[in-house]
């Protein structure tokens, strides 16, 4: 069990820079490694779900080279993956295992795909059912890992997403570059972008009409290496934000942060919540990118619904972690997403606040909160259950308590943030 850490007196304070965002880091290599030449990525997240992919690429003949976080990938084009010589292993990640089995459809081989027990109980069939309309199988476990992929015969095709997810819509994409027409793909609601931005980036030609939500993807696009700068991941630098928004006297800067809109929902929760919130854009190309500050206030309670959700879906937690320090009761809904993602975040954010205290009430597609100024804790041994968000918003939570708070399966936050607790304490008082 690992000891979390109150905050110091004078709350918290200083400039962090988040490491690279995880949605970006992943997609650069499986774009660099179907583009033509080197690409080189700086500010590459060395967290354990970008490993994941990038031994996968290996195991397919990639080349790719590491230094620090630069990474370079050695890029064999569009047709350039080879066929595996074992079970490609997912570890932890979701989004290397669906946007994979949308790549891997494009070859004309058989890829097995073999995940951890978390990932092995995740949703597999809201891809593999997508894919078919392609001509691509992929043949699940009931729905889940381990699944084959049997690709090679591409036809494009016209489809209405069932779920509002990027990563659905990121397997399709990749898998309709390899088709032999034109392919339209039509979302619920506007998903997180990076695929559409880093395909044209290379070469590709994949236009989001104006309504946001309708994508055509030209086929056996001509992808060219690139050098690229992964931004700061919001879903990273969201947990100092809220840190500094519930922790009196704070004022954390939060630098070189993506503030791509389809990721930004945090930051208009924030400050419907009343929260003091700067947001300093630089000048960039593709993905925009910027600085945050934010500072300590009394919070107001804020309504989450499902038009809400794709925007913010892994910072949800912060979301009710922002509403047990509010002035009033809050509700989030349309978050039954939440049920399906590395833990049932649901699930796991009730039982956590309510050990601190928080009253709490859990509903099958969210829950109403409670805010309470001074936290009764119940129990002090806090849980991840495996799943990296949840762990960090525990720590997160633990700078509110009075007395020492504890956390259970701490390792998982090496998913997507490793430096995780020396950032912390750079502004908690910390070097
Ligand atoms: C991701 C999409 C989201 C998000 C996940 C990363 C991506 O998942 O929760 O952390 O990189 O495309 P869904 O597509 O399941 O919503």
């Amino acid at each position: 069990m690992k000891k979390l850490t109150t905050a110091a007196v004078k709350g918290l304070h200083g400039s962090i820079v988040v490491p690279g965002d995880k949605s970006i880091s992943h997609r650069a290599i499986m774009i660099g490694a179907i583009s033509e030449g080197k690409t080189v990525i700086n500010h590459f997240l060395m967290g354990e779900d970008c490993l994941s992919t990038m031994n996968a690429f290996r195991d397919l003949g990639i080349d790719i080279a590491q230094n620090d976080d630069q990474i370079v990938v050695n890029g064999r084009g569009l047709n350039g993956l080879k066929e595996a010589a074992q079970q490609l292993n997912m570890g932890n990640s979701g989004t290397t295992t669906r946007l994979m089995m949308g790549l891997l459809g494009g070859f004309a081989f058989t890829s097995k795909l073999i995940g951890d027990d978390s990932l092995s109980k995740r949703p597999m069939n809201r891809v593999s059912d997508p894919l078919r309309n392609l001509g691509i199988e992929v043949k699940t476990t009931n729905g889940t890992l381990p699944a084959t992929v049997i690709g090679g015969q591409v036809h494009s095709t016209t489809y209405q997403l069932k779920v509002a997810s990027a990563q659905v819509k990121s397997a399709l994409i990749f898998a309709s570059l390899f088709a032999d027409q034109p392919s339209t793909f039509i979302e619920k609601l506007p998903t997180r972008n990076h695929t559409e931005i880093m395909l044209n980036q290379f070469g590709a030609t994949v236009k989001t009409a104006a309504d946001n939500l309708t994508i055509t993807v030209q086929p056996k696009p001509r992808l060219k290496g690139q050098t690229i700068y992964v931004p700061g991941d919001i879903s990273s630098a969201a947990f100092f934000m809220v840190a500094a928004a519930i922790v009196p006297e704070s004022e954390v800067v939060l630098q070189n942060v993506n503030l791509n809109p389809t990721r930004t929902g945090i930051l208009k929760v924030l400050q419907k919540m009343n929260a003091e919130i700067k947001i300093d854009y630089h000048d960039s190309v593709g993905e925009p990118i910027g600085d945050i500050t934010v500072k300590y206030s009394e919070l107001d309670p804020i309504k989450i619904v499902a038009e809400d959700v794709p925007v913010l879906i892994d910072e949800i937690p912060l979301v009710a972690l922002l509403a047990a320090c509010a002035n009033g009761e809050s509700e989030i809904s349309g978050a039954e997403e939440l049920r399906v993602k590395e833990t049932d975040r649901i699930t796991a954010i009730t039982m956590e606040l309510r050990k601190l205290g928080v009253t709490i009430t859990e509903k099958e597609d969210g829950m109403i909160i409670e805010g309470t100024k001074n936290w009764n804790i119940k129990d002090s041994k806090l849980d991840s259950y495996g799943d990296h968000r949840i762990g960090m918003m525990d720590a997160i939570a633990a700078l509110k308590s009075k007395s020492a708070l504890f956390l259970n399966n701490s390792e998982s936050i090496n998913i997507s943030y490793p430096n995780f607790f020396q950032d912390l304490q750079k502004i908690n008082g910390g070097e």
